[in-house]
């Protein structure tokens, strides 16, 4: 038996030799292998428990034997009898390291698994997205009438959506008369407007009905948390 044994990690994968007698706490923590200690070795608080394992692992090149960790210690056995410790699981600031060995660290004892912190309620939304999709037919250019295609689409949304005040950026002038042309007239809009105004926005516009759906983004920057929730608009 080598008196630097294999030491391998799952899920991470990460490995190395340490002397016979290291505890595996000691090992995850030279590998840069997310196991949890809050009691700094002390055989208190469980963070650090892990699950060895045994027999032939043909993927790691290694085979671990009955007796690749140390055995069973008094400080394990004292938290099993007051707390209780789950079958197969280990104190990783306890056990040290006698044989190669292949040491799965469970989500629960990993510093930076996703932990779910928010129960689900069930809460009444009413949707009033700032951004929605309208479809209009707007009038052909008349040689008779001179009028801009920006023009006839703003009045377009007065006349069939009551929607004024519209106002558009330079990209969107920019793609208005192609769009216009494909859609043969018929074009969906997307209007924004920004929360306390009656100026209404147009973000983008697609020849024809649009039917690639429009979607929002929920931002919620916490001091510890960022949560972000995407939503479609039209439906919630
Ligand atoms: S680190 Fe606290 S019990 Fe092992």
């Amino acid at each position: 038996m080598s008196d630097h044994p294999l030491v391998i990690f799952t899920p991470s994968g990460k490995r190395g030799r340490f002397p016979v007698g290291t505890p595996v706490l000691t090992a995850a923590r030279k590998l840069g292998v997310d196991l949890d200690s809050v009691c700094g070795g002390r055989g208190i608080c469980s963070k650090c428990q892990v699950a060895p394992s045994y027999g032939d692992f043909p993927k790691h090149g290694v085979t671990v034997r009955e007796d690749a960790l140390s055995e069973w210690n008094a400080v394990e056995a004292r938290y099993d009898r007051v707390r209780g410790l789950k079958k197969g699981r280990r104190l990783g600031c306890q056990a040290t390291v006698q044989g190669d060995i292949v040491i799965d660290v469970p989500a629960e004892s990993q510093v930076h698994r996703q932990v779910v912190r928010k129960a689900a309620s069930d809460r009444p939304i009413v949707m009033d997205p700032a951004t929605r999709l309208v479809f209009v037919e707007v009038e052909e250019p008349d040689m008779h009438e001179p009028s801009g295609d920006f023009e006839r689409l703003r009045s377009a949304l007065k006349d069939q959506w009551q929607i004024e005040n519209v106002t558009a950026g330079l990209p969107l002038m920019r793609k208005l008369q192609p769009v216009l042309r494909k859609g043969k007239w018929q074009v969906t809009v997307a209007l924004h407007q920004a929360q306390g105004s009656d100026a209404m926005r147009i973000l983008d516009i697609w020849p024809g009905l649009h039917e690639g759906g429009i979607y929002g983004l929920a931002i919620d920057l916490g001091s510890t948390t960022i949560a972000a929730h995407l939503c479609d608009l039209s439906d919630g």
